[in-house]
């Protein structure tokens, strides 16, 4: 952190200096950082500054200390209590919306996780809700008085939609993205936007506009990405619930990173509207998707935007409602759920997880086991993805990072290494990209592997599989590069929720046995070191079939009553 201080001033005097000299993406990322730190100044009361330098590697407590025990109560409550309280008038949303946005401030000074906060446009809405309570004596709906934040990149009305590249930080989005106005029909208050990696395309947060947002559970970590702004910020408890996208991994890696609970739908169900860089690009589908500290809001928010019929303005969508029925309904004679076949995949053959995740699966899998009347587990074995993997990101990057490459170009701006291994990761093609030829076998490949993966799924039975997020829990700050575990299920294009159910403590110290394969097996080997993720939380992966989202909701909730999880809470 002393470091970029000295950066900073540095930069300050290369303007005041030699001004013609200074590149125009960093004028532009000066500007940016002065706007968030003018909308912070706006949070009544003020918030106080922090010397990075001797912040704790933790600041979950620093967190609470910086806050009123008013607010901390709040923050602290799940979206389900708060709901409550708010839809029985026990707290106003004015003083909700006060409490979140001070935490959020607080959070921007700890983990460098908001690009801005809106106190005017929330206060106002909040102030609206109030009004309408007060008068009908009922909440306007189902997230009367939630404050909800939004990931940088999904438009709000009259402010900046980029993909943290600084050449498009001057893009103004005309209106609020549909789920911004769904979800504000229903009551929510939008009062943050948060940071997203260079071009999206991280499982870090780092970007030449806003710099690096670390993990709250250990800040020599990252916080995961590329929603790993929503991530940072749900974790520290700066937000209840947040909107994030995913297209390789981007809600599942920061919410795993932060032990939240995250989902990522099946594309064409919720409004998409991702388009940022690569336009019309559609080898492989984003969506975008609830994060929060619990698991309730999660079909919570999927049945509140189904209710209102996303599909009627946004033909791309298909118009399935919210399917409430049962898929484990409960036996009457034995008071239990109907048993659920449970796969799992231990690892993706190709890049082994660190101890912790394996202690995790290993602990969730024990414990299924040992309620044998509801949970049949049984090992889904691992195959060779290299082929189907290859084909994910030769169409995910299917122009070889040109386009972003090019919108850099225009300020100036140098590629984050991160986003440069992205576009040069196996399967990739060099700039300009494929031809046409070359992009259908991609197409091709993807379509074989989906459905030997369903006919392999079928022939086990499966209701669910488990598994884990990445073979690392939150990485260290400029090493998260392997995406398999996440991306899989992108290229399938089956829904996804991930789960915390650790975090890492003295139980992962000692020796790792496991002799590394070469290549990206050894480097993800090498960077196991017990002391060097204290803390970090440990989540794992429920996935089920295409369509199945409301299965794999039901599913997760059954699992977590089941087992009692998570086994530790990272925020005690
Ligand atoms: C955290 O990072 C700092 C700075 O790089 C380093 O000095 C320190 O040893 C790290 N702490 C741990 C526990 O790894």
């Amino acid at each position: 952190m002393r470091v970029s201080i000295i950066s900073l001033v540095l930069a300050l005097d290369c303007m005041a200096y030699a001004s013609a000299e200074v590149p125009v993406w960093q004028k532009i990322a000066l500007e940016r950082q002065q706007y968030r730190d003018a909308s912070i100044s706006r949070i009544s009361p003020r918030i106080p500054n922090v010397q990075p330098a001797n912040l704790p590697l933790n600041v979950l407590n620093t967190a609470r200390s910086m806050l009123t025990r008013q607010e901390v109560k709040i923050t602290e409550m799940s979206s389900t209590e708060l709901l409550g309280l708010l839809a029985s008038g026990k707290l106003t949303a004015v003083e909700v919306t006060n409490a979140f946005l001070r935490r959020a401030g607080v959070a921007q000074k700890l983990v460098n996780c908001i690009t801005e906060v809106l106190p005017e446009r929330a206060l106002a809405t909040a102030k609206y809700l109030d009004d309408y309570y007060r008068k009908h004596r009922k909440p306007i709906g189902p997230f009367h008085g939630l404050p909800i934040s939004v990931k940088e990149h999904i438009g709000v009305k009259g402010l900046t939609y980029n993909a943290a590249i600084c050449s498009k930080a001057g893009d103004i989005s005309p209106d609020d993205h549909d789920l911004i106005k769904i979800l504000g029909a229903a009551g929510a208050v939008i009062y943050a936007r948060t940071t997203e990696p260079q071009s999206l395309m991280q499982f870090e947060t780092h970007s030449n506009l806003y710099g690096t947002t670390v993990n709250p559970f250990n800040r020599n970590l990252t916080c995961g990405g590329s929603s790993g702004g929503e991530g940072a910020l749900i974790g520290i408890r700066g937000s209840p619930l947040g909107i994030g996208s995913d297209i390789g991994g981007s809600i599942r890696v920061p919410s795993a990173n932060n032990g939240l609970y995250g989902f990522k739908p099946t594309p064409k169900r919720l409004p998409s509207g991702l388009i940022a860089v690569a336009g019309g690009s559609d080898g492989i589908e984003g969506t975008l998707g609830p994060m929060s500290t619990t698991l309730e809001p999660l079909s919570l928010f999927m049945s509140t935007v189904m209710a209102a019929k996303p599909w009627v303005n946004d033909l791309s969508l298909l118009p399935i409602p919210w399917r409430e029925e049962s898929h484990f309904p409960v036996d009457p004679a034995t008071g239990k759920p109907r048993k659920m076949r449970v796969g799992v995949m231990r690892w993706d053959g190709m890049v082994m997880p660190h101890p912790p995740v394996t202690r995790a699966i290993n602990e969730v899998v024990d414990k299924m086991k040992s309620h044998g009347d509801q949970f049949e587990v049984v090992e889904f074995k691992d195959e060779n993805y290299e082929e189907a993997m290859d084909a994910m990101w030769g169409l995910l990057f299917a122009d070889g990072g040109d386009d972003v490459r090019n919108e850099l170009k225009k300020t100036g701006e140098p590629i984050s290494p991160l986003t440069e291994y992205s576009f040069i990761q196996p399967g990739t093609p060099k700039p300009p990209g494929w031809t046409l030829q070359q992009l259908w076998e991609r197409k091709a490949v993807k379509s074989k592997f989906q459905s030997q993966y369903s006919a392999k799924w079928q022939a086990a039975g499966l209701d669910v599989l488990l598994c884990p997020v990445a073979p690392v829990v939150a990485g260290r700050l400029g090493t998260t590069k392997y995406g398999t575990y996440t991306a899989l299920f992108n290229l399938l294009e089956y829904p996804a929720a991930v789960f915390p159910v650790s975090k890492v403590d003295e139980r992962d110290n000692g020796v790792w046995k496991y002799t590394p394969k070469g290549g990206m097996d050894t480097e993800n080997a090498m960077l196991w070191d017990a002391n060097a993720y204290k803390g970090a939380p440990i989540s794992l992966q429920l996935v089920a079939r295409r369509f199945e989202d409301e299965k794999v909701l039901e599913a997760l909730s059954v699992i977590q009553k089941a087992l009692a999880l998570p086994f530790d809470d990272p925020t005690k």
